[in-house]
């Protein structure tokens, strides 16, 4: 197990967490919010609107889940359009460019060592944040 901070009180006592509210407390874009750990993976939420910067993740793939919105994934091989209820895996090493015309909402399911903009880095990058 990698060293990382860990939400607290899975084991013992711990609430359900309710993703209505936790995404209600989010007010940035492309900002990822780590809200469960599972193992080595982090359940994340994110809004996102506009376009994100285009990046890959050399070792992992990358897990979306749309819970409101619409998300397109554009990619060498074609773009992707989730909307509510839909879920993609980008595979590991594929460039990917996350847009949304609006306010999208979206759950990642993803090692918890990723950064959101991979390889890219760049001022959208954030610091990996529990919530
Ligand atoms: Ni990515």
């Amino acid at each position: 197990m990698r060293d990382l901070p860990r939400l607290q009180g899975y084991r013992y006592g711990m609430p359900s967490v309710n993703l209505d509210a936790k995404l209600a407390l989010i007010g940035e874009h492309w900002s990822p919010r780590t809200v469960a750990t599972v193992n080595d993976y982090d359940v994340r939420l994110v809004k996102v609107q506009g376009e994100f910067v285009r990046h890959r993740h050399a070792d992992t793939d990358e897990f979306f889940l749309v819970l409101d919105g619409e998300l397109t994934i554009r990619m060498d091989g074609g773009d992707v359009t989730l909307r509510k209820g839909e879920m993609y895996v980008v595979p590991r090493g594929v460039e990917h460019q996350p847009v949304a015309a609006t306010e999208t909402k979206v759950l990642l399911f993803e090692p918890s060592t990723v950064v959101n903009t991979g390889d890219a880095g760049g001022e959208l990058t954030v610091p990996r944040v529990e919530l």
